[in-house]
């Protein structure tokens, strides 16, 4: 193992650590004692790498190296730090530490760049905490106002700017980013999926990522005793939720092209043995390479949904995410084969069935994405494993660019 691939594997390895869940896969919520630890370990790293350390008002961290070029935009390299539940120690922590490997390699080789260098970590892309998702790269960008903020609650009613004040960080700090100071967004990431590992070709140079959307169905009926009410004369929240539910793979095979469709999270309540449900809530994660598929399936999906009404159940549906299929830009995929065969690692085109905060930059900046291999194409699960080599030549790949990209000399 290389210097810089056991420096690699030190971040992931210590990062892993701060879960709420130990033995159990990492479970790092957003605002949570967790993130405070994990954000405590970048922050300082940042600084041992030289970088200058800011957080927004959303707790994403930058940790910047000033360029040559005054007021030139930054090339941002980085990922997300939070996790799902009993999630992996990869997804978004490697993106995470191959920029500050990135910032590492800079300091050792004394390079100074002319357009100044930016090592970010987000907050909340899983949207495990507040829902949706993607939340600190569409906080940045001013797609989520600092109004809708303030009312952000997670499922037990804590408000993100309380959870926020809990470790110490600060909401009133400066919310959006002015899209002129990026010059680019690198992100380093797991596949996922099985191609890779299947191709055996250890990196995927992402051409697009795939459109989704993110319902929330509430289901309302009445409570009641569970061994007293007749079976005719029930309005059981959790069997509308379970006919609806027990639906959905079949829309998205009808639709097909790829689509996928989700339920991950369900919550019943008042969620007792004998006790009738009058309220579920639960998640409709939707997903298409195509845009026609992903807002087929919602209409089928939403017209599903309203079938269950009537008999004393009535069901609602909030749109908590909506974000169309992003091509990434084409000029940074080329720079990223280039660098690739210049260092002689194999690489593939490849398209990305997981969303990423990429898709949100997409839209303000040019952005590209590299993947290397998912062990058994498992992730969002504590299997979920990728080999260092892979790591540590994706890092290089990245690296690369990023020298091109930043116009790096050394002192
Ligand atoms: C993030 O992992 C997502 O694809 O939802
Ligand atoms: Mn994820
Ligand atoms: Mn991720």
């Amino acid at each position: 193992m290389t210097a810089n691939q056991q420096r690699i594997e030190q971040h992931i390895e210590l990062l892993s650590r701060f879960t709420a869940t130990p033995g159990a896969g990492v479970t790092r919520l957003t605002y949570s004692q967790e993130d405070l630890q994990a954000r405590n370990y970048i922050k300082e790293k940042m600084v041992e790498y030289d970088l200058t350390v800011t957080e927004d008002g959303f707790g994403n961290i930058f940790g910047k190296l000033e360029g040559a070029l005054p007021d030139a935009p930054s090339v941002i390299v980085g990922s997300h730090f939070d996790s799902v539940p009993n999630g992996g120690a990869y997804d978004g922590a490697a993106g995470v530490v191959v920029g500050l490997e990135v910032a590492a390699l800079f300091k050792e080789n004394n390079l100074k760049p002319a357009y100044p260098l930016e090592i970010i970590a987000l907050v909340e892309e899983e949207g495990s905490r507040f829902g949706g998702g993607l939340m600190g790269s569409r906080g940045m960008m001013g797609l989520l106002t600092a109004e809708d903020f303030k009312t952000l609650a997670d499922k037990d009613g804590v408000l993100a700017v309380d959870a926020m004040a809990d470790i110490s960080v600060n909401p009133a700090n400066e919310k959006k980013r002015d899209p002129k100071t990026i010059k680019a967004f690198l992100e380093l990431h797991i596949e996922q999926g099985p191609i890779l590992e299947e191709t055996n070709i250890q990196i995927g140079v992402v051409e697009a990522i795939v459109g989704l959307t993110q319902l929330e169905v509430t289901v309302q009926g009445q409570a009641g005793h569970a061994g007293t009410t007749p079976m005719d004369r029930r309005s059981d929240a959790l069997v509308s939720a379970a006919h609806i539910i027990a639906a959905l793979p079949g829309i998205a095979s009808g639709e097909g092209q790829g689509t996928v469709i989700t339920t991950g999270r369900l919550n019943v309540f008042p969620n007792g043995a004998n006790v009738i449900p009058d309220k579920v809530v639960f998640s409709v994660d939707i997903r298409s390479g195509k845009e026609e598929h992903v807002l087929n399936a919602v209409r089928k999906v939403e017209e599903l949904i309203v079938q269950q009404d009537g008999n004393g159940i009535r069901t609602s549906i909030e749109q908590q995410l909506y974000i169309e299929p992003k091509e990434l830009d084409s000029s940074i995929r080329s720079l990223l084969k280039e660098v690739s065969d210049h260092l002689e690692i194999p690489y593939c085109s490849i398209n990305s069935g997981a969303g990423h905060d990429a898709m949100v930059f997409s839209d303000y900046t040019a952005c590209g994405m590299v993947f290397i291999p998912s062990k058994d194409g498992l992730s969002h699960c504590p299997e979920e494993w990728s080999d260092p080599g892979h790591l540590a030549d994706g890092t290089t790949i990245i690296y690369e660019a990023v020298k091109r990209l930043t116009e790096a000399k050394t002192t």
